[in-house]
């Protein structure tokens, strides 16, 4: 037996709790993913010297004209320098706000985005390509003629992606969407429903990623797909509307005006409970019959890039694109996704005010809100033990006297802790214990902040995507990460940030106490959580008989905290 529980609807959907975390009970995996939601990773970038000349660079950059240069960001535009940089003030302070990163930019990767930004200039809103492809479209005309009669040249081909579940979800799945188009040369068009609206800069210069809704024959929201839509694929191939080979042969078949293409986590309940995807989405004749159309629309609720780099026909450009492997996440998600003014001025404002000035900065995010959360004394207890074992945080002694006088006159040590948390309480204790206790070594002083405990997740509203957007980029500007395993939102933050988190992983129920408080994974990429069906492939191969594709692809393992989802490492 096999069941999508995501069959209710979205109104109810978005408003249930999403947090996945910890428990051994299968149950409790099974209903935590329900939800969504999740955490991090880790590694060795401890090394104070970078940091101490990251804070040099970074703040000698803010002395303005006379200062040091900002080192432009290679993946970015050149166009999108100097034509109203005010419109997007995160484009040039993000990059400078970050670590310098560890990853080279790959030249072949530049070229592909400078190509992928002409192409969606040629074919995007707005252009006379366009309104031909939209009243193809409308008409329901035969899609794939152009490419039948081999003027591929003047057709445009587009990938419309619907946003679904909590923000990081939309993040990795929109940025998976992303490396799809430049994969298939399509232009990425992106439905923005109101709770997004501003909520990124548009990434591609002198053209937009927006689709007009009018211009879509189908209304564009979550709820209007799902994995029964007539014009998902999985069931236009089960319904015989398409079948494979089609367009080999020269005789030209009607094909429908677009493909939906369901990408949302299935779960199955044989054998132990499974993450999948759909079958049939990520077999190479899949996606040559898939190429075919001329609109497609995904929708997914994961990091389905993953998925890409076990099919042969992706392999080469992906190697090409990505000769490391572990910093795809990385460079398209910073590429992509540049928070809008409002929520860049929620960072600015938070940083200046409370982080800028700190030695050092170690960010916490910590969820806890599954379906049976652990009492926040266990996970406080566990995020101290975590810190001691790794010396994330200074020691605090039994005391709250002040240090000698001798001691006084050292140079004092600012450590600044950014605590993320729907909830107030690990904020409150931790505060409480620096204010209270005096540290071991005197002369180190430690504050921690928490800009906001909204008490739930709230998808639909603008202003808090703004704040979590806003948060999540604060993390990624912190040297040191700890974060709760399952969540995609700490996900995100150590992709773009591209230093591996410490990540806190599930309590062992039986004694409602994690065994290893946290580990520090290897490589920064986020967690696909479903694995994808290869099983089905029949012409991958080989892969026929060997579903675990952490056995044949060199650089995919599995994750530390979802044992059976997979990311990229190098
Ligand atoms: C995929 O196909 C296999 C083999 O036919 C089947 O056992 C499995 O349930 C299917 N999985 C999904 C997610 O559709
Ligand atoms: C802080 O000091 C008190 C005594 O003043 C002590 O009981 C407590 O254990 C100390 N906290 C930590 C975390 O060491
Ligand atoms: C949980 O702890 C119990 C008791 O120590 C142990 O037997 C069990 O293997 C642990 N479970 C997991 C999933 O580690």
């Amino acid at each position: 037996m096999e069941g999508d529980l995501r069959g209710r609807s979205a109104e109810a959907r978005e408003n249930k709790r999403r947090d996945a975390a910890s428990s051994a009970a299968i149950v409790i995996i099974f209903l935590l993913v329900a939800l969504t939601h999740l955490l991090a990773l880790a590694s060795h970038f401890g090394a104070a010297d970078p940091l101490i000349w990251w804070q040099q660079w970074a703040y000698a950059a803010d002395d303005g004209p006379g200062g040091n240069a900002v080192a432009p960001d290679q993946l970015l535009s050149p166009d999108l320098e100097d034509k109203n940089s005010a419109a997007c003030l995160s484009r040039h302070e993000a990059s400078r706000r970050w670590k310098p990163t560890q990853f080279p930019v790959p030249p072949y990767l530049v070229e592909r985005l400078r190509r992928y930004e002409a192409n969606h200039r040629r074919c995007g809103p707005r252009t006379a390509l366009y309104r031909e492809a939209v009243s193809r479209l409308r008409s329901a005309a035969r899609n794939a003629d152009h490419a039948a009669a081999g003027d591929r040249h003047h057709t445009c081909k587009y990938v419309v992606w619907i946003p679904t579940e909590g923000l990081g979800n939309r993040m990795l799945s929109l940025v998976s969407a992303f490396l799809y188009a430049l994969l298939t040369d399509r232009v990425l068009l992106v439905h923005e429903p109101p709770e997004m609206q501003g909520l990124f800069c548009e990434p591609f210069p002198g053209t937009t990623w927006l689709l007009p809704p009018a211009d879509f024959p189908h209304k564009l929201d979550a709820a209007a797909f799902s994995s029964h839509s007539k014009e998902s694929y999985v069931n236009m191939l089960h319904n015989n509307i398409i079948r494979y080979g089609y367009g080999d042969d020269a005789r030209a078949q009607v094909l429908p005006a677009y493909v939906y293409l369901h990408l949302e986590t299935v779960f199955l309940l044989t054998e132990s409970v499974k993450l999948r995807l759909q079958n049939h989405t990520f077999c190479d004749e899949d996606h040559r019959l898939i190429n075919k159309f001329d609109w497609l629309v995904v929708k997914s609720d994961n990091y389905f890039a993953v998925a890409l780099f076990t099919m042969p026909m992706y392999r080469r450009e992906l190697d090409r694109m990505f000769p490391a492997k572990g910093a795809v996440f990385h460079q398209l998600g910073r590429y992509l996704l540049r928070p809008g003014n409002r929520a860049w001025g929620i960072v600015d404002r938070f940083f200046e005010g409370y982080l800028a000035g700190a030695d050092e900065r170690v960010g916490m995010h910590v969820r806890n809100k599954q379906i049976f959360p652990v009492p926040p004394e266990i996970m406080f207890e566990q995020i101290l033990r975590c810190a001691r074992e790794h010396h994330l945080l200074p020691q605090v002694l039994a005391t709250s006297e002040p240090p000698t006088a001798e001691a006084k006159k050292k140079k004092k040590k600012a450590v600044a802790v950014l605590m993320l948390s729907l909830k107030p309480e690990y904020h409150d204790k931790l505060h409480a214990m620096y204010y209270t206790n005096a540290t071991a070594d005197g002369n180190v002083v430690v504050s921690v902040h928490q800009p906001s405990h909204d008490g739930e997740q709230q998808s639909d509203a603008r202003a808090h995507n703004e704040r979590a957007l806003a948060e999540i980029y604060l993390l990624s500007f912190c040297e040191t990460m700890v974060s709760t395993g399952w969540s995609t939102f700490g996900y995100v933050a150590q992709g773009l940030a591209g230093i591996p988190p410490w990540m806190l992983l599930p309590v062992n129920r039986s004694k409602m106490r994690a065994d290893v408080a946290c580990v520090r994974p290897p490589s920064v990429e986020p967690c696909m959580h479903p694995q994808p069906s290869l099983l089905t492939c029949q012409q991958g191969a080989g892969l026929r008989h060997l579903d675990d594709p952490v056995k044949r692809v060199p650089f995919l393992r599995h994750c530390e905290d979802v044992p059976l989802g997979l990311k990229l490492f190098d």
